[in-house]
């Protein structure tokens, strides 16, 4: 990002200063719909302190502000720090309820230590974070290649960001989940709107959402289920995925983006069944990708398939549902609609 563009940008209308800030088109879209659920008011601040606010950071971190990179949740830009580092710098934009988890994730990259990227700076109030910057790729392309290698690499990032991070944090329990079913029954998708008329339920039956309600019902139990069973916590990852893994020419495999939980270690497999998005395999394909995923997850992880199929579900369908109330669009070609589907299965 050239600071000067991104500074000199003013404009008092939503989209038209999403569109004329230098911001990616994934942080653009996600800002625009995540708008509708927040409140315009929030999102037009954000942005319109953002210049500023990069801007104060760059000088008291010494850093000349390179290119922003695809986020969907955050400013992230590469920077160059005067000491030669490079870096990363990521600005949390808002959600709804608040705060992006900034200090969420500031607190499980410290926590995980070596296993995670390197943690420089932190300005909370902010919403900012400085980052070493990883050298390579992610794993994205490899899982195109070798879905095999590249989940056995996600497993061993598991293992080694939850045994370095071990125990107790104050990160949020799972337990907290429950509270995003409970507002999916409560908002316009939930159970309560049910039976509008004819129109309305054949556009249900077609968006899918019809099946989310089924599945999030199920899930509902199944989370509860697995909540009871009081499984040693450890810090979770919350969102480990193929795009969250980055090779680096220092420290091998780097895990990058904790959201932070407290919990089951298997938690932590939910999100690598249904990325990367788009989806390396057809959809047909979906249900022997999630089978063979949780087999080799299961042979390096040394939990039961069983059970990683069931928090796979539980995480697959709160991810629909996180989708949801960030002002997206359900869409019954959603990968993620037939991993709920496979993983149903072996519950
Ligand atoms: N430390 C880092 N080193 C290199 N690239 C990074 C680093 N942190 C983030 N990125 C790049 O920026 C992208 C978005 O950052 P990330 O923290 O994953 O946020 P989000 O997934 O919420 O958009 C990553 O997918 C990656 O390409
Ligand atoms: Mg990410």
């Amino acid at each position: 990002m050239q600071r000067q563009t991104i500074w000199a940008l003013r404009g008092d209308n939503l989209t038209e200063m999403v569109a004329e800030l230098d911001l990616p088109v994934s942080l653009r879209e996600r800002l625009v719909g995540r708008a509708s659920s927040l409140g315009r008011g929030d999102m037009e601040r954000w942005l319109a302190d953002l210049p500023d606010v990069v801007g104060t950071l760059a000088e008291r971190w010494e850093l000349t502000m390179g290119a922003a990179l695809p986020s969907s949740s955050s400013y992230v830009a590469a920077a160059d720090r005067d000491s030669g580092e490079a870096c990363i710098l990521k600005i949390g934009a808002p959600v709804r309820g608040g705060t992006v988890s900034t200090a969420r994730e500031a607190r499980a990259l410290r926590a995980a230590g070596p296993a995670a990227v390197r943690l420089l700076e932190e300005d909370l109030d902010a919403g900012a974070l400085l980052l070493a910057r990883a050298t390579g790729p992610s794993l994205e392309k490899l899982c195109e290649r070798d879905d095999d290698l590249a989940t056995e690499i996600l497993a061993s990032a598991m293992v080694s960001f939850q045994s370095a991070a071990g125990t107790g944090t104050d990160l949020p329990p799972l337990s907290v989940l429950e509270d995003t079913f409970e507002e999916f029954d409560r908002g316009p998708h939930g159970a309560s709107y049910r039976g509008r008329g004819l129109a309305d339920t054949l556009a249900e039956i077609d968006s899918g959402l019809r099946d989310l309600r089924k599945a999030t019902a199920t899930a509902r139990r199944v989370l509860q289920e697995l909540l009871a069973d009081k499984v040693a916590a450890v810090v979770l990852h919350g969102d480990l995925h193929h795009r969250n893994v980055l090779a680096d020419d220092q420290k091998g495999w780097v895990v990058i983006d904790p959201k932070g939980f407290s919990g089951a270690p298997a938690y932590d497999v939910g999100a690598l069944l249904y990325n990367p998005r788009p989806f390396p395999a057809r959809l047909d394909d979906v249900e022997t990708v999630v089978r063979r995923r949780l087999a080799v997850m299961s042979g390096v992880v040394a939990i039961d398939q069983a059970l990683l199929a069931a928090w796979g579900y539980v995480g697959s369908v709160l991810s629909l549902l996180w989708s949801l109330e960030d002002g997206g669009d359900l869409d019954r070609h959603d990968v993620r609609m037939y991993t709920v589907a496979a993983l149903r299965k072996l519950i």
